[in-house]
């Protein structure tokens, strides 16, 4: 039997979890898929993090060519962040016909066009379960399970660290500030908290939410975006003495032959399902012609629920070098190639 050789780009929160979760159940894994399922090797700039992880002697490497050029690595998982270095190492193991697991959403909303294309021109596969919503099994759902709806609706909270922080802010009153650095320790925040905070990382996810609903990629400056920085406890005060709590919402609008994408803080009412959702929770509810309504809720960040969906996510590759076939890609990505455009309706 032959073993599937996966590479790690990245060993912060989000690649350090998906190492030990690699290697914790390397043999329930392998077992599942019937081949060996193997943490070849691991790269960071940070040897600490490797020494601290107890990776085996020879995995870790300073240098992300070591996985790149190496012929004998199946998959490449890449949990860098961020839009260069990343999206030059993406678009390179594709173009050496290694398949990719992603969880960058920021590299998709700005480059899924460019990298959809190349991975379906080398017939590998390109998954990106924990790009939106951590460990909740949102895009596959979109994707596969609700594909025979067209979605007229979505609406979201899509970013732990933001909802975690308003969370904090309506039960104890606690300050901003304070709430924030609590997110930060507990691994949620992004590297730059700004795109947390602003509004800007939902909108990245958004702009995955709607490529998978309409099968076009908006720009990201198509999408209004407004952040939580302005929202005070004197605010949540009142809205919850009116019968509402704060949320920052994703919304998406798909009716009529338009496209309506925008994030903002909104007023939830009390007895609304995403009023519930607390903490470092996400949730997505969608409205499918046929489904009705369905609910997608779970950990939207954290090392735990965002490595369960790239590991996830790596053994649906896995099944696919194993049987020797070409990878799956999704019916993603028209907007760069002149196929059909988001026409996005104007705010009113
Ligand atoms: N910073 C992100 C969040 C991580 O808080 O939701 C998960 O994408």
């Amino acid at each position: 039997n032959k073993a599937v050789k996966v590479g790690l780009l990245g060993l912060g929160t989000v690649g350090g979890g998906v190492a030990r979760l690699l290697m914790e159940k390397r043999a329930e894994l392998s077992a599942y898929l019937g081949v060996d399922l193997q943490l070849a090797r691991a790269v960071d700039l940070e040897p600490a993090r490797a020494e601290e992880l107890g990776l085996a002697p020879g995995v870790f490497s300073s240098d992300s060519w070591s996985i790149l050029e190496d012929g004998d690595i199946d998959i490449v998982v890449e949990t860098v962040g961020g839009l260069e270095p990343a999206r030059a190492m993406v678009l390179t193991a594709l173009n050496k016909g290694k398949g990719v697991v992603t969880a960058n959403k920021a590299l998709l909303a700005s480059h899924g066009v460019e990298i959809f294309q190349t991975a379906r021109q080398q017939g590998v596969g390109i998954a990106f379960e924990a790009s939106v919503g951590g460990g909740i099994p949102l895009v596959r759902s979109l994707r596969d399970s609700l594909a025979a709806n067209r979605v007229t609706s979505c609406l979201g909270i899509l970013n732990g660290t933001c909802n975690f922080i308003l969370s904090r802010m309506t039960a104890e009153g606690a300050p901003f500030d304070q709430v924030l650095a609590q997110a930060q320790e507990k691994g949620y925040a992004e590297a730059d908290p700004t795109f947390d905070v602003e509004g800007t990382d939902t909108a990245h996810k958004l702009a995955i939410v709607a490529s998978l609903v309409t099968g076009a990629q908006p720009r990201l400056d198509d999408i209004p975006t407004e952040g939580i920085t302005k929202i005070t406890p004197l605010d949540i005060q009142f809205a919850g003495e009116f019968g509402f709590k704060i949320k920052l919402l994703a919304v998406l609008n798909n009716q009529g032959g338009k496209v309506e994408a925008r994030v903002h803080p909104a007023l939830v009412p009390h007895d609304h399902l995403l009023a519930s959702v607390e903490g470092p929770f996400n949730a997505l509810h969608v409205n499918g012609d046929w489904v009705g309504q369905v609910l997608l809720y779970g950990q939207g960040a954290g090392r735990r629920p965002t490595a369960s969906a790239v590991v996830g996510d790596v053994l649906e590759l896995a099944r696919d070098v194993a049987a020797g076939v070409p990878g799956r890609v999704p019916p993603l990505g028209t907007q760069a190639s002149g196929g059909r455009r988001l026409d996005l309706a104007p705010l009113d």
